[in-house]
């Protein structure tokens, strides 16, 4: 029984890291058939490379809707969960349709956009 429950809690603490949210992992699963962090715009959206912080509509070369490139703005953290929560609300007539319910994933993936500037 002893053993057993040393044995649960070792399991426990082995697993815990696999709950917190990977926004690498996220990123790729969500975000990566549009966009790259490379610099170069496409698939379908403009390149996320150094987002963070940036002007909203800022990747040069990538044909923005006009309802992001007049907006107006930076890419603050605040701006970024609004967008990724309800980008038609934020910006309606986005030509971006994805939005990220839980905020706990908005967190960790915004957490990964500012590590790739
Ligand atoms: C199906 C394609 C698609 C997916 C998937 C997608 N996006 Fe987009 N995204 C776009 C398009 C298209 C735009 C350009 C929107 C516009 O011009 O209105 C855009 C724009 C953006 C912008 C504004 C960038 C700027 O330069 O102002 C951010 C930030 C963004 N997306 C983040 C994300 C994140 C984070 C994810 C993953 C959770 C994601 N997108 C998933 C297509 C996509």
């Amino acid at each position: 029984m002893r053993l057993l429950m040393t044995l649960t809690l070792v399991l426990a603490a082995t697993a815990a890291p696999a709950f917190a949210q990977d926004g690498a992992a996220l990123f790729n699963a969500q975000c990566k058939s549009c966009h790259t962090l490379t610099g170069t715009n496409g698939p379908a959206g403009p390149s996320l490379k150094g987002v963070a912080g940036r002007k909203l509509a800022g990747s040069p070369g990538y044909a923005y809707s006009k309802a992001l490139s007049a907006k107006g703005g930076s890419w603050g953290d605040a701006q970024l969960d609004a967008y990724l929560s309800a980008p038609a609300a934020f910006a309606p007539g986005t030509k971006m349709f994805n939005k990220v319910a839980d905020p706990k994933t908005r967190t960790a993936i915004i957490a990964y956009l500012k590590t790739q500037k």
